[in-house]
Protein backbone atom coordinates (compact mmCIF):
# COMPACT_ATOMS: atom_id res chain seq x y z
CA UNK A 1 0.00 0.00 0.00
CA UNK A 2 1.23 3.33 -1.05
CA UNK A 3 1.97 5.24 2.64
CA UNK A 4 0.61 8.61 3.54
CA UNK A 5 1.80 12.00 2.05
CA UNK A 6 1.62 13.92 5.12
CA UNK A 7 3.05 17.07 3.67
CA UNK A 8 0.19 16.87 1.12
CA UNK A 9 -2.25 15.90 3.97
CA UNK A 10 -0.89 18.40 6.49
CA UNK A 11 -1.48 21.11 3.92
CA UNK A 12 -5.35 21.03 3.87
CA UNK A 13 -5.64 22.19 7.70
CA UNK A 14 -3.76 25.12 7.91
CA UNK A 15 -3.81 24.92 11.98
CA UNK A 16 -1.74 22.24 11.76
CA UNK A 17 0.84 25.24 11.01
CA UNK A 18 0.63 26.49 14.24
CA UNK A 19 2.42 25.44 17.49
CA UNK A 20 0.22 23.34 19.04
CA UNK A 21 0.07 19.28 18.92
CA UNK A 22 -3.46 18.24 18.17
CA UNK A 23 -4.04 15.10 19.91
CA UNK A 24 -7.68 16.22 21.80
CA UNK A 25 -8.76 15.03 18.18
CA UNK A 26 -11.44 12.88 19.22
CA UNK A 27 -12.95 16.29 21.14
CA UNK A 28 -12.87 18.02 17.54
CA UNK A 29 -10.51 17.85 14.85
CA UNK A 30 -8.82 20.13 12.93
CA UNK A 31 -11.19 21.91 9.90
CA UNK A 32 -10.12 21.25 6.16
CA UNK A 33 -9.39 23.94 4.55
CA UNK A 34 -11.94 22.94 1.81
CA UNK A 35 -14.80 22.97 3.78
CA UNK A 36 -13.96 26.27 5.52
CA UNK A 37 -14.06 27.61 1.67
CA UNK A 38 -17.32 26.27 1.23
CA UNK A 39 -19.08 27.71 3.94
CA UNK A 40 -17.48 30.82 3.75
CA UNK A 41 -19.04 30.82 -0.47
CA UNK A 42 -22.47 29.72 0.90
CA UNK A 43 -22.39 32.30 2.98
CA UNK A 44 -21.10 35.46 1.19
CA UNK A 45 -23.37 34.22 -2.57
CA UNK A 46 -26.33 32.21 -1.87
CA UNK A 47 -27.74 33.71 1.51
CA UNK A 48 -31.44 33.84 0.78
CA UNK A 49 -34.19 32.04 1.61
CA UNK A 50 -34.53 28.57 -0.22
CA UNK A 51 -37.50 27.56 -2.05
CA UNK A 52 -38.57 30.55 -4.28
CA UNK A 53 -38.92 30.75 -8.00
CA UNK A 54 -36.23 33.37 -8.41
CA UNK A 55 -32.59 31.90 -9.78
CA UNK A 56 -30.10 32.79 -6.46
CA UNK A 57 -33.01 30.73 -4.78
CA UNK A 58 -33.03 27.92 -7.15
CA UNK A 59 -29.06 27.85 -7.24
CA UNK A 60 -28.44 28.07 -3.05
CA UNK A 61 -31.30 25.18 -3.35
CA UNK A 62 -29.70 23.27 -5.41
CA UNK A 63 -26.22 23.80 -3.19
CA UNK A 64 -27.59 22.50 -0.28
CA UNK A 65 -29.34 19.12 -2.03
CA UNK A 66 -25.84 18.78 -2.96
CA UNK A 67 -24.49 18.84 0.37
CA UNK A 68 -27.29 15.94 1.35
CA UNK A 69 -26.01 13.69 -1.89
CA UNK A 70 -22.19 14.04 -0.89
CA UNK A 71 -23.25 12.91 2.30
CA UNK A 72 -25.23 10.62 1.26
CA UNK A 73 -22.39 8.98 -0.81
CA UNK A 74 -19.56 9.56 2.36
CA UNK A 75 -21.95 7.27 4.38
CA UNK A 76 -22.69 4.87 1.48
CA UNK A 77 -26.73 5.67 2.22
CA UNK A 78 -28.95 3.88 -0.48
CA UNK A 79 -31.68 6.98 -0.71
CA UNK A 80 -30.31 10.37 -0.09
CA UNK A 81 -34.07 11.19 1.62
CA UNK A 82 -32.50 9.17 4.18
CA UNK A 83 -29.95 11.94 5.53
CA UNK A 84 -30.82 13.90 8.66
CA UNK A 85 -28.55 17.18 9.37
CA UNK A 86 -28.49 18.68 12.33
CA UNK A 87 -26.30 20.90 14.97
CA UNK A 88 -24.91 17.96 16.85
CA UNK A 89 -25.16 14.23 17.36
CA UNK A 90 -26.68 14.82 21.01
CA UNK A 91 -29.30 16.72 19.53
CA UNK A 92 -30.22 14.75 16.84
CA UNK A 93 -30.52 11.79 19.34
CA UNK A 94 -32.81 13.69 21.62
CA UNK A 95 -35.03 14.99 18.55
CA UNK A 96 -35.03 10.89 17.00
CA UNK A 97 -35.95 9.86 20.80
CA UNK A 98 -38.68 11.94 21.28
CA UNK A 99 -40.05 11.34 17.75
CA UNK A 100 -40.24 7.50 19.26
CA UNK A 101 -42.06 8.68 22.58
CA UNK A 102 -45.46 8.17 20.95
CA UNK A 103 -45.13 4.72 19.87
CA UNK A 104 -43.77 3.59 23.26
CA UNK A 105 -45.84 0.95 25.19
CA UNK A 106 -45.73 -0.01 28.88
CA UNK A 107 -43.26 -2.52 28.99
CA UNK A 108 -41.12 -1.91 26.06
CA UNK A 109 -37.57 -2.53 26.37
CA UNK A 110 -34.68 -0.88 25.37
CA UNK A 111 -31.38 -2.01 25.70
CA UNK A 112 -28.15 0.64 26.10
CA UNK A 113 -24.53 0.05 26.96
CA UNK A 114 -22.74 1.53 30.03
CA UNK A 115 -19.90 2.47 28.08
CA UNK A 116 -21.48 4.89 25.07
CA UNK A 117 -21.10 8.58 25.27
CA UNK A 118 -24.49 9.34 26.94
CA UNK A 119 -25.79 11.04 23.80
CA UNK A 120 -26.56 7.62 23.25
CA UNK A 121 -27.82 6.19 26.37
CA UNK A 122 -30.08 9.86 28.11
CA UNK A 123 -32.19 9.98 25.18
CA UNK A 124 -33.30 6.57 25.85
CA UNK A 125 -33.92 6.35 29.18
CA UNK A 126 -36.01 9.56 28.73
CA UNK A 127 -38.77 7.05 27.35
CA UNK A 128 -38.98 5.30 30.97
CA UNK A 129 -41.90 8.14 31.38
CA UNK A 130 -43.73 6.25 28.09
CA UNK A 131 -43.16 3.04 30.26
CA UNK A 132 -39.80 1.98 28.86
CA UNK A 133 -37.80 -0.36 30.56
CA UNK A 134 -33.96 0.45 29.80
CA UNK A 135 -31.95 -2.59 30.18
CA UNK A 136 -28.31 -2.06 30.35
CA UNK A 137 -25.58 -4.57 28.36
CA UNK A 138 -22.48 -3.40 30.60
CA UNK A 139 -18.52 -4.27 29.40
CA UNK A 140 -17.52 -6.87 30.65
CA UNK A 141 -14.97 -5.48 33.47
CA UNK A 142 -11.92 -8.16 32.95
CA UNK A 143 -12.00 -7.56 29.01
CA UNK A 144 -13.40 -4.59 28.79
CA UNK A 145 -15.36 -5.93 25.90
CA UNK A 146 -19.36 -5.63 25.04
CA UNK A 147 -19.92 -9.69 24.98
CA UNK A 148 -22.68 -10.75 22.40
CA UNK A 149 -23.73 -13.63 24.98
CA UNK A 150 -24.07 -10.75 27.32
CA UNK A 151 -26.44 -9.28 24.65
CA UNK A 152 -27.95 -12.62 23.81
CA UNK A 153 -29.80 -12.72 27.88
CA UNK A 154 -30.56 -9.70 27.47
CA UNK A 155 -32.62 -9.50 24.33
CA UNK A 156 -36.51 -10.78 24.62
CA UNK A 157 -39.69 -10.73 22.74
CA UNK A 158 -40.17 -7.38 24.38
CA UNK A 159 -37.25 -5.66 22.81
CA UNK A 160 -37.96 -2.52 20.60
CA UNK A 161 -34.04 -1.20 20.52
CA UNK A 162 -30.45 -1.44 21.02
CA UNK A 163 -28.43 1.77 21.05
CA UNK A 164 -24.78 0.95 20.96
CA UNK A 165 -21.37 2.87 19.79
CA UNK A 166 -19.72 2.06 16.85
CA UNK A 167 -16.10 2.92 18.84
CA UNK A 168 -15.67 3.77 22.30
CA UNK A 169 -14.42 7.72 23.11
CA UNK A 170 -12.67 6.01 25.61
CA UNK A 171 -11.82 2.18 25.44
CA UNK A 172 -11.34 3.05 21.53
CA UNK A 173 -12.57 -0.58 20.96
CA UNK A 174 -14.19 -1.64 17.40
CA UNK A 175 -17.63 -3.24 18.10
CA UNK A 176 -19.02 -5.69 15.95
CA UNK A 177 -21.96 -4.20 14.66
CA UNK A 178 -22.85 -5.78 11.92
CA UNK A 179 -22.59 -8.75 14.23
CA UNK A 180 -25.11 -6.99 17.32
CA UNK A 181 -27.20 -6.34 14.09
CA UNK A 182 -27.99 -9.70 12.97
CA UNK A 183 -28.55 -11.03 16.58
CA UNK A 184 -31.15 -7.68 17.03
CA UNK A 185 -32.95 -8.12 14.31
CA UNK A 186 -33.34 -11.60 14.81
CA UNK A 187 -35.30 -10.54 17.90
CA UNK A 188 -37.27 -8.43 16.33
CA UNK A 189 -35.40 -5.12 16.89
CA UNK A 190 -33.85 -2.58 15.75
CA UNK A 191 -30.08 -0.94 16.58
CA UNK A 192 -29.57 2.21 16.56
CA UNK A 193 -25.43 3.23 16.19
CA UNK A 194 -23.49 6.17 17.55
CA UNK A 195 -20.24 6.42 15.38
CA UNK A 196 -18.75 9.81 16.51
CA UNK A 197 -15.62 8.01 17.37
CA UNK A 198 -15.73 5.24 14.59
CA UNK A 199 -15.87 8.26 11.85
CA UNK A 200 -12.76 10.06 11.75
CA UNK A 201 -11.09 6.37 11.50
CA UNK A 202 -12.77 4.06 9.06
CA UNK A 203 -15.12 4.87 5.93
CA UNK A 204 -18.76 4.94 6.75
CA UNK A 205 -21.01 2.43 5.51
CA UNK A 206 -23.95 2.45 7.02
CA UNK A 207 -25.32 -0.05 4.59
CA UNK A 208 -22.57 -2.42 5.92
CA UNK A 209 -22.97 -1.33 9.17
CA UNK A 210 -26.83 -3.36 9.92
CA UNK A 211 -27.80 -0.59 11.26
CA UNK A 212 -31.16 1.24 11.37
CA UNK A 213 -30.20 4.36 12.52
CA UNK A 214 -26.97 5.57 12.59
CA UNK A 215 -25.23 8.82 13.57
CA UNK A 216 -21.91 10.71 13.96
CA UNK A 217 -20.96 14.30 14.53
CA UNK A 218 -18.65 16.26 11.22
CA UNK A 219 -16.59 18.26 13.64
CA UNK A 220 -14.59 15.12 14.82
CA UNK A 221 -14.43 14.38 10.45
CA UNK A 222 -12.37 17.30 10.03
CA UNK A 223 -15.64 19.21 9.16
CA UNK A 224 -17.92 21.73 10.66
CA UNK A 225 -19.93 21.74 14.15
CA UNK A 226 -22.58 19.74 12.74
CA UNK A 227 -23.66 16.20 12.30
CA UNK A 228 -25.87 13.23 10.65
CA UNK A 229 -28.35 11.38 11.67
CA UNK A 230 -28.88 8.40 8.60
CA UNK A 231 -32.23 6.25 9.06
CA UNK A 232 -33.77 3.22 7.26
CA UNK A 233 -36.41 4.83 4.98
CA UNK A 234 -38.95 2.51 5.98
CA UNK A 235 -38.00 3.22 9.56
CA UNK A 236 -38.60 7.17 9.63
CA UNK A 237 -41.83 7.46 6.85
CA UNK A 238 -42.82 5.48 9.82
CA UNK A 239 -42.15 7.85 12.58
CA UNK A 240 -44.38 10.94 13.36
CA UNK A 241 -43.34 14.21 11.91
CA UNK A 242 -41.22 16.69 14.32
CA UNK A 243 -42.00 19.33 12.17
CA UNK A 244 -45.14 21.61 11.02
CA UNK A 245 -48.34 19.91 11.40
CA UNK A 246 -48.70 20.73 7.84
CA UNK A 247 -45.02 18.78 6.88
CA UNK A 248 -46.42 15.45 6.78
CA UNK A 249 -45.07 11.86 7.62
CA UNK A 250 -43.75 11.27 4.04
CA UNK A 251 -41.95 14.52 3.86
CA UNK A 252 -38.29 13.56 4.54
CA UNK A 253 -35.82 13.94 5.57
CA UNK A 254 -37.34 17.71 6.41
CA UNK A 255 -39.88 16.14 8.89
CA UNK A 256 -37.30 15.43 11.26
CA UNK A 257 -34.87 19.15 10.67
CA UNK A 258 -37.72 21.56 12.06
CA UNK A 259 -36.24 24.82 11.67
CA UNK A 260 -34.62 23.23 8.53
CA UNK A 261 -30.62 22.49 8.19
CA UNK A 262 -28.28 24.91 8.27
CA UNK A 263 -27.47 25.89 4.59
CA UNK A 264 -23.74 27.06 4.94
CA UNK A 265 -22.55 24.10 7.33
CA UNK A 266 -24.34 21.11 5.00
CA UNK A 267 -22.66 22.92 1.95
CA UNK A 268 -18.86 23.19 3.94
CA UNK A 269 -19.28 19.15 4.77
CA UNK A 270 -19.13 19.07 0.36
CA UNK A 271 -15.43 19.34 1.54
CA UNK A 272 -14.57 16.18 3.54
CA UNK A 273 -15.69 13.78 0.63
CA UNK A 274 -13.88 16.47 -1.63
CA UNK A 275 -10.68 15.85 0.63
CA UNK A 276 -10.91 11.99 0.70
CA UNK A 277 -11.59 11.67 -2.64
CA UNK A 278 -8.28 13.76 -3.93
CA UNK A 279 -6.23 11.93 -1.15
CA UNK A 280 -7.55 8.30 -2.52
CA UNK A 281 -6.65 9.94 -5.76
CA UNK A 282 -2.81 11.09 -4.61
CA UNK A 283 -2.45 7.20 -3.36
CA UNK A 284 -2.68 6.08 -6.94
CA UNK A 285 -6.62 5.09 -6.63
CA UNK A 286 -8.40 5.52 -9.66
CA UNK A 287 -11.74 3.50 -8.82
CA UNK A 288 -15.02 5.32 -8.12
CA UNK A 289 -14.87 8.18 -5.61
CA UNK A 290 -16.30 5.48 -2.40
CA UNK A 291 -13.08 3.48 -3.64
CA UNK A 292 -11.17 6.65 -3.65
CA UNK A 293 -12.04 7.44 -0.35
CA UNK A 294 -11.56 3.80 1.13
CA UNK A 295 -7.89 3.96 -0.42
CA UNK A 296 -7.61 7.35 1.69
CA UNK A 297 -8.56 5.81 4.60
CA UNK A 298 -6.87 2.51 4.32
CA UNK A 299 -3.70 4.83 4.37
CA UNK A 300 -5.39 6.41 7.15
CA UNK A 301 -5.67 3.80 8.93
CA UNK A 302 -2.27 2.29 8.65
CA UNK A 303 -0.46 5.70 9.72
CA UNK A 304 -2.42 5.67 12.67
CA UNK A 305 -2.10 2.54 13.63
CA UNK A 306 2.07 3.07 13.60
CA UNK A 307 1.31 6.48 15.65
CA UNK A 308 -0.83 4.46 18.34
CA UNK A 309 1.35 1.19 18.49
CA UNK A 310 4.25 3.84 19.35
CA UNK A 311 2.48 5.64 22.16
CA UNK A 312 0.99 2.21 23.10
CA UNK A 313 4.51 0.70 23.07
CA UNK A 314 5.86 3.31 25.41
CA UNK A 315 2.73 2.87 27.74
CA UNK A 316 2.99 -0.59 27.99
CA UNK A 317 6.13 -0.60 29.42
CA UNK A 318 6.40 2.27 31.62
CA UNK A 319 5.78 1.17 35.16
CA UNK A 320 2.48 2.46 37.14
CA UNK A 321 0.44 2.65 33.46
CA UNK A 322 -2.46 1.40 33.29
CA UNK A 323 -4.47 1.09 29.60
CA UNK A 324 -7.68 1.53 29.80
CA UNK A 325 -8.63 -0.40 26.50
CA UNK A 326 -6.77 -2.59 24.35
CA UNK A 327 -3.05 -2.71 24.49
CA UNK A 328 -2.21 -3.05 20.72
CA UNK A 329 -2.79 -1.16 17.77
CA UNK A 330 -2.35 -3.48 14.97
CA UNK A 331 -5.28 -6.20 14.00
CA UNK A 332 -8.03 -3.03 13.19
CA UNK A 333 -9.76 -3.79 16.61
CA UNK A 334 -9.65 -0.63 17.73
CA UNK A 335 -8.85 3.36 16.96
CA UNK A 336 -6.49 5.53 17.74
CA UNK A 337 -8.24 6.70 21.20
CA UNK A 338 -5.96 5.93 23.58
CA UNK A 339 -6.96 6.06 27.61
CA UNK A 340 -4.41 5.52 30.57
CA UNK A 341 -4.45 6.19 33.96
CA UNK A 342 -1.36 6.03 36.44
CA UNK A 343 -1.25 4.10 39.55
CA UNK A 344 -3.88 5.66 41.66
CA UNK A 345 -2.85 8.94 40.80
CA UNK A 346 -5.30 11.91 39.58
CA UNK A 347 -5.19 12.37 36.08
CA UNK A 348 -5.17 15.97 35.89
CA UNK A 349 -2.09 17.21 36.68
CA UNK A 350 -0.58 14.55 33.91
CA UNK A 351 -2.47 16.92 31.34
CA UNK A 352 -1.93 20.30 32.54
CA UNK A 353 2.18 19.40 32.70
CA UNK A 354 1.91 18.75 28.93
CA UNK A 355 0.04 22.31 28.17
CA UNK A 356 3.25 24.34 28.64
CA UNK A 357 4.51 22.43 25.85
CA UNK A 358 1.26 23.23 23.90
CA UNK A 359 0.27 19.39 23.67
CA UNK A 360 -3.24 19.15 23.32
CA UNK A 361 -4.92 16.49 25.26
CA UNK A 362 -6.94 15.78 28.09
CA UNK A 363 -8.47 13.86 30.93
CA UNK A 364 -12.18 13.56 32.77
CA UNK A 365 -14.92 11.41 31.37
CA UNK A 366 -15.73 12.23 28.16
CA UNK A 367 -19.52 12.18 29.29
CA UNK A 368 -19.03 8.41 29.26
CA UNK A 369 -19.49 9.05 32.81
CA UNK A 370 -20.94 5.55 33.33
CA UNK A 371 -17.90 3.81 32.13
CA UNK A 372 -15.81 5.94 33.73
CA UNK A 373 -17.70 5.16 37.00
CA UNK A 374 -18.30 1.30 36.15
CA UNK A 375 -14.07 1.17 36.29
CA UNK A 376 -14.03 3.15 39.24
CA UNK A 377 -12.02 5.95 37.74
CA UNK A 378 -13.91 8.31 38.66
CA UNK A 379 -11.91 8.63 41.90
CA UNK A 380 -9.07 9.66 39.62
CA UNK A 381 -10.84 12.58 37.73
CA UNK A 382 -11.31 10.15 35.14
CA UNK A 383 -8.85 9.33 32.41
CA UNK A 384 -6.04 10.48 30.50
CA UNK A 385 -6.73 10.43 26.80
CA UNK A 386 -4.45 10.81 23.71
CA UNK A 387 -6.77 10.87 20.14
CA UNK A 388 -4.64 10.63 17.46
CA UNK A 389 -5.73 11.69 13.73
CA UNK A 390 -4.61 10.78 10.46
CA UNK A 391 -2.74 13.82 10.27
CA UNK A 392 -0.43 13.73 13.62
CA UNK A 393 3.50 12.70 13.09
CA UNK A 394 5.76 10.35 14.37
CA UNK A 395 7.50 13.57 15.69
CA UNK A 396 4.71 14.98 17.65
CA UNK A 397 3.91 11.25 18.98
CA UNK A 398 7.98 11.64 20.57
CA UNK A 399 7.34 15.19 21.89
CA UNK A 400 4.52 13.72 23.70
CA UNK A 401 6.14 10.76 24.75
CA UNK A 402 8.87 12.63 26.14
CA UNK A 403 6.86 14.93 28.01
CA UNK A 404 4.00 12.84 29.20
CA UNK A 405 7.72 10.08 30.72
CA UNK A 406 8.46 13.51 32.69
CA UNK A 407 5.57 13.98 33.86
CA UNK A 408 4.29 10.75 35.40
CA UNK A 409 8.16 10.75 36.70
CA UNK A 410 7.33 14.30 38.31
CA UNK A 411 4.92 12.21 40.80
CA UNK A 412 2.72 15.38 41.24
C1 LIG B 1 -18.82 8.78 21.06
C2 LIG B 1 -19.49 10.11 21.12
N1 LIG B 1 -20.81 10.19 20.93
C3 LIG B 1 -21.47 11.36 20.94
C4 LIG B 1 -20.80 12.53 21.17
C5 LIG B 1 -21.58 13.81 21.19
O1 LIG B 1 -21.47 14.48 19.99
P1 LIG B 1 -22.05 15.95 19.84
O2 LIG B 1 -21.08 16.86 20.52
O3 LIG B 1 -22.10 16.17 18.36
O4 LIG B 1 -23.38 15.98 20.46
C6 LIG B 1 -19.42 12.52 21.37
C7 LIG B 1 -18.70 13.78 21.64
O5 LIG B 1 -17.60 13.80 22.11
C8 LIG B 1 -18.75 11.27 21.34
O6 LIG B 1 -17.43 11.19 21.55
Amino acid sequence: MTALNLDLVRKEFPALAGDCIFLDNAGGSQVLTRVADRVRDYLLTSSVQLGASYAQSQAAGEKVLAARRSVAQLIHAVHEDEVVMGGATTSLMFFFTQALLPGIRPGDEIIVTNSDHEANIGGWTRLEKAGAVIRFWNVNLDTLALDLGDLQKLLSPRTRWVAMTHASNILGTVNPVAKVAELVHQAGARLCVDAVAYAPHRLVDVQASGADIYVFSFYKVFGPHYAVMWGKRELLLQMPSLNHYFIGPDVLPYKLQPGNVNYELSYGCIGISDYLVAMGTALGSNGSERERMQTAFDAFEQHEDALAERLLAYLRIKPGVRIVGLPTATDGARVPTISFVISDRQSEPVVRHLDQFHIGIRFGDFYAKRLIEALGLDRQGGVIRVSIAHYNTVAEIDKLILHLDQAIDLKH
